[in-house]
Order: structure tokens, then C-alpha cells, then sequence
């Protein structure tokens, strides 16, 4: 059916990707240095591999996986898996054109597949590598687990926050005499008739409340221990969250949790955390969930598990306000199928030197929170993050990895180890009313005043802000930096001479 924001959407898209997608190189093209290694072929480490590519810079693209693979964590998950929150905030590169606002699995791995093509990567990723260290050698280059594979200027590590399935075992399990399957594993299970229960109260799990009910399941309980804000599937409401610029709880908060509970949660207001502030962790976004409790198709229980039993599982019972492992009441919940909604193992970023873990500025206490303050030449982009308001796949990748670019081409931008560590502790200063520590919860705004406040502080960094903000004029800053480098050699040259005839 015709839609007119859709075709408003759509010409948006096209706009923006004619003006801000950098040109693809030429085939063969001699692509110059600096050389960026990538490692993690997912959504982000594809758009950050195409965007130095698209300026003029050589990549190589590490990936732990097959070339089955490319796409990360999307290419792992269920078929009928798609994207929760509007894709006006998923367009991880300009070039990406949806034709709706919910994509699914299958068109965010094409997304993926197109930009991978359209900039001609397959010749620089090393599939079933996975990088097990990083050092540098004696002249500043990086070396990724072998010299093999060539020395390296900044590397981008983007592993993700979603690595293995997470299967923790539970007591009694060996004895269920049903199904039990992890949530991303649900392709070809059926659940037509069943007695369905999901445990955990996460993304997933609402994820699999869906799948399940469409699969007409006969009954379905979600056995949730911990409670979290669930915020509808509208863009307006979830760009206006991810707008508090503060990037934690503000006197204000409860206006939003008060409209929420109100207006979205209604009679089901019970569901929604009572001592825990929305811009504490991150929200799920669904809206059908609320209408298959209301219809009777779904329960959610809050508790704890006590043990599966032949035929489902012993469940202690929680009331609001009790404490995980509190008081309560056992009750049995009857189950032909368990679905453990239970999350995902983290990947390591411990391949990194071991001084970018020295605390305070451990991971994510660093700079913009992805640089280590010891390595302004290494950017962990969305693999350090907690919590937050935002999205994973948007334009901030563009902005990170052309940071990392500015740092890499112009010395005179590029931030020393102790200022980095001054603006962790500026910022941890700023949020230290937060119930949160200062880097464990942040939203899509804060995250952009970072980068103003990045560029903004360093008048080297001036003449980069189109680049940074847009990717647009490269040249002009380059030029510049060419002729700062007679200068910076001058310097060096004189303060070489101070320093002998001392
Ligand atoms: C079902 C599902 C739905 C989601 N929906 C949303 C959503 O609606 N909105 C949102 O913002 N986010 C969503 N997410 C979160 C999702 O993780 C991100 O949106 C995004 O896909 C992450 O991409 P990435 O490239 O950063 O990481 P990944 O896709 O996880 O890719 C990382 C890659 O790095 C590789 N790797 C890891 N370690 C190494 C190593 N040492 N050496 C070499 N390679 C390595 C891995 O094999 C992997 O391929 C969803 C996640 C899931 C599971
Ligand atoms: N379409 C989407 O938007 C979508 C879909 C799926 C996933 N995702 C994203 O993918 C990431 C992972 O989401 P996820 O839902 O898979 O994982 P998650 O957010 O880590 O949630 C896991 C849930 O399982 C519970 N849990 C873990 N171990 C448990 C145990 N031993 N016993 C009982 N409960 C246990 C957790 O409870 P506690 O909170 O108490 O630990 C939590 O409720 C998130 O970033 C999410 O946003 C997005």
C-alpha cells in the first residue's frame, strides 16, 4: 500500500546516502596508509572497514568466523529474528537503504552483504581468524598475532557484546522430559500446542514470546527475575529517551517513567521497575508484549528459579519490591518447551595490551569510551558498551572510526595519555550523581556531545570537523596537516638541538 513516509523515508535515505556515503574505490585501487586492522566482521566492523576504504585508507578485516558468518551476530540468530527499534536508528552506514521501518534478520545481513560488496572487502578479510594478541613493534606499528598478516597503524576492535550462546545450568535440568533450547536457536522448533516457558526477562525473551505465539504455543510463561523498563516500538518515543543529554537519571526522569507507566504499562504498571530509574540500563523496545499478557496468551512471573523438575519447573514466586533470591511463593510451572532466554557470553577485548585494563581506566572507563587511554591508535567501537539509550548500528560508527582516522593522519590532533585520562575523570565528575557508574549507562545525545566536546577542545581538531561530523572534504585537512608537518618537524628539530647542546 502506498505509504507517504515511507516515500518521504525513502528519498531521505537516498539523499543521505548520495551525499555522505564515500565514493567505493576503484578495483585495484592502492589504497594508502594509514592501514587500519578490523577485527570482528559484524555490522560494525564491515561499516567501519567501508568507510576507511571509502577516504582513501587500507583495511584488513579479521573475522573469528566463516565467510557464513559475515554479519556477526545477526547471521547467528533465528530467521524470524528483526529489528526492535525503528531502522531510522539502524542505519549503520549512509549507504543503507531500508524499504520499512522494522527490518528483518534477512534484510540487515544483506544491508551488511552490500556494503561488504560495494566496497570491495572480500579481498581484505581473513575469515576463521580469530586474534588471540595485539603488540606493537619497535617502530609504533601494530602487529596482529603473527607479522604475517603485515603491520598495522590503529586497529578497530569490533567484537560485539554478543558472543556465544549463554546456557547456565540449573539444578535438575538432566531431569526435564521436555525441550530445552537457547533463544537464539528456536529455526524449525515447534511450538504449535505447546506448553511454552521462557526464562529471563530480556530482549530475547520477548523475542521468543513472539516467535512462540506465533507458533501457537498453547500457554506461555516468561519467568523473569529481575525487572526492566520495556518501552514501545516508536521512534518518537525512543529518540525523545535517548535525547537526555545528561546520559543518566535527572530530577526530570519521572516524567517520562510516570507518562510510561501510565500510558504504555496502564493496568500492567506492577511489570515496571519500581527503584530502578530509566536511564539506568537499558530498555527492551516491543509493544506486543503488554497485548498477549492482556489477551491471556502470556503470563510474567517475577522470581526465582528453584529447580526443573520431569515436567517443568519449581519457581519461587516473587512479589514487587522482593529482592532476587527474597521471600516468596513456590509454585510449579507446567512446561513441554524451555527456552533459555538467558543472553549471550561477552567477547574478550583481553587480545588488547594488558596496561588498557589498568583500573581506573579499565574498559568502559576510557576515552569516548572506546579509547585506551595508553593507545589513541586502537578504537573497541560498540564492544565496551553496558547500558544505554541509542542504538548499536547507527551513524556514531562513521564518527568513531574517523576519529581514529584523524588521530592516525594528524599528529597534532592526536590526544596524550594523561588528557584522555582528564576528560574520563571530567566526565565521571559530571555524571558522580549518577546511580550509575559514569560509563556503565549513557544515551545517544551524551554520546554526541562527547564528540562535540572532542573536537571542539583541541583547535587542531578544528579544521577536521566536517570530516569527523560528516566524512565530507578529507583533502582540505590533509593539506593542512602536510604543511603543520614542516612545523611539527621545525619543532622537533630545534627542541633536538635544546636537547644536545644541554
Ligand atoms: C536477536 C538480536 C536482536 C538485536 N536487535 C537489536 C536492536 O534492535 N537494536 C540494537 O541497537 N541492537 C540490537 N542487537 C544488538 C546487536 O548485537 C547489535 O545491534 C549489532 O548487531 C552488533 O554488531 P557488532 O558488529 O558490533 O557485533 P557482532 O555482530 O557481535 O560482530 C562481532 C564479530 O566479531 C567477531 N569476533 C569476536 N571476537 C573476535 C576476535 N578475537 N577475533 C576475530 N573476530 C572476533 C565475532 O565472530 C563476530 O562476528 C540485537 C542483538 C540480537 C542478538
Ligand atoms: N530485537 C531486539 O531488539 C533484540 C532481541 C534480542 C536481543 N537483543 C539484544 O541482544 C542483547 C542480549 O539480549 P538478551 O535478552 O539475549 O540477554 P540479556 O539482556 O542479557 O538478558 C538475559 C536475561 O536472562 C536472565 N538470566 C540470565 N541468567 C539467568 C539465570 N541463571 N537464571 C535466571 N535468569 C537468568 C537475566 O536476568 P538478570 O537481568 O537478572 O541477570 C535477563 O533477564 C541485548 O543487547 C539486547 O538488546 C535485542
Amino acid at each position: 500500500m502506498w505509504n507517504p513516509f515511507l516515500l518521504i523515508y525513502q528519498i531521505l535515505q537516498h539523499a543521505i546516502s548520495r551525499i555522505l556515503s564515500p565514493t567505493p574505490p576503484p578495483p585495484r585501487a592502492k589504497l594508502s596508509r594509514p592501514r587500519i586492522a578490523i577485527i570482528g566482521a559484524g555490522l560494525t566492523g564491515i561499516s567501519s572497514a567501508a568507510h576507511c576504504v571509502g577516504h582513501g585508507f587500507d583495511v584488513t578485516v579479521f573475522e573469528a568466523g566463516g565467510r557464513d558468518e559475515l554479519g556477526g551476530i545477526w547471521s547467528r540468530v533465528n530467521k524470524t529474528s528483526g529489528l526492535q527499534i525503528h531502522s531510522l536508528m539502524y542505519r549503520f552506514h549512509p549507504r543503507v537503504q531500508w524499504k520499512g521501518g522494522y527490518p528483518s534478520r534477512q534484510q540487515i545481513l544483506d544491508a551488511i552483504e552490500d556494503l561488504y560488496k560495494a566496497y570491495l572487502l572480500e579481498d581484505k578479510t581473513q575469515f576463521h581468524t580469530r586474534i588471540d594478541r595485539v603488540w606493537k613493534d619497535k617502530n609504533g606499528k601494530w602487529i596482529l598475532n603473527t607479522e604475517g598478516y603485515g603491520k598495522f597503524d590503529g586497529i578497530i576492535a569490533a567484537i560485539g557484546t554478543c558472543g556465544e550462546p549463554k546456557m547456565p545450568h540449573m539444578p535438575g535440568q538432566e531431569t526435564f522430559r521436555g525441550e530445552i533450547h537457547h533463544s537464539s536457536k528456536l529455526d524449525g522448533k515447534d511450538a504449535k500446542g505447546k506448553k511454552v516457558v521462557i526464562i529471563g526477562g530480556g530482549a530475547s525473551a520477548v523475542e521468543a514470546l513472539e516467535f512462540v505465539t506465533a507458533g501457537q504455543a498453547e500457554k506461555t510463561t516468561i519467568l523473569a527475575r529481575s525487572d526492566k523498563w520495556i518501552i514501545p516500538r516508536n521512534a518518537i518515543v525512543d529518540m525523545l529517551l535517548a535525547m537526555n543529554i545528561f546520559g543518566q537519571e535527572i530530577y526530570l526522569s519521572w516524567i517520562p517513567e510516570f507518562l510510561l507507566r501510565r500510558f504504555f504499562y496502564r493496568e500492567l504498571a506492577d511489570l515496571a521497575p519500581s527503584h530502578q530509574g530509566i536511564f539506568t540500563e537499558t530498555p527492551m523496545v516491543n509493544s506486543e508484549v503488554f497485548q498477549k499478557i492482556r489477551d491471556g496468551s502470556a503470563e510474567w512471573l517475577r522470581g526465582d528459579i528453584e529447580h526443573f523438575t520431569e515436567t517443568g519447573i519449581a519457581f519461587n514466586k516473587r512479589g514487587k519490591n522482593v529482592p532476587k533470591g527474597g521471600p516468596g511463593k513456590s509454585i510449579h510451572v507446567e512446561a513441554d518447551m524451555i527456552i533459555m532466554a538467558t543472553g549471550y557470553k561477552r567477547p574478550k577485548l583481553d587480545f588488547l595490551p594488558s596496561n588498557c585494563f589498568d583500573e581506573p581506566y579499565d574498559p568502559p572507563n576510557w576515552y569516548l569510551q572506546t579509547f585506551p587511554p595508553p593507545y589513541p591508535s586502537i578504537s573497541c567501537i560498540n564492544s565496551t558498551y553496558v547500558n544505554a539509550i541509542g542504538t548499536v548500528g547507527s551513524y556514531h560508527i562513521g564518527i568513531y572510526t574517523r576519529i581514529l582516522l584523524m588521530f592516525l593522519v594528524d599528529p597534532l590532533t592526536c590526544p596524550q595519555e594523561w588528557l584522555m585520562k582528564r576528560w574520563i575523570d571530567m566526565t565521571r565528575f559530571f555524571k558522580s550523581r549518577s546511580p550509575t557508574p559514569a560509563f556503565d549507562f549513557f544515551t545517544y545525545t551524551e554520546l554526541l556531545w562527547w564528540y562535540f566536546f572532542c573536537v571542539a577542545i583541541n583547535p587542531f581538531r578544528w579544521k577536521w570537523a566536517l570530516f569527523v561530523f560528516f566524512g565530507i572534504g578529507v583533502g582540505m585537512p590533509l593539506s593542512i596537516v602536510h604543511r603543520e608537518d614542516r612545523v611539527r618537524e621545525f619543532m622537533e628539530r630545534n627542541e633536538g638541538s635544546r636537547r644536545k647542546a644541554k
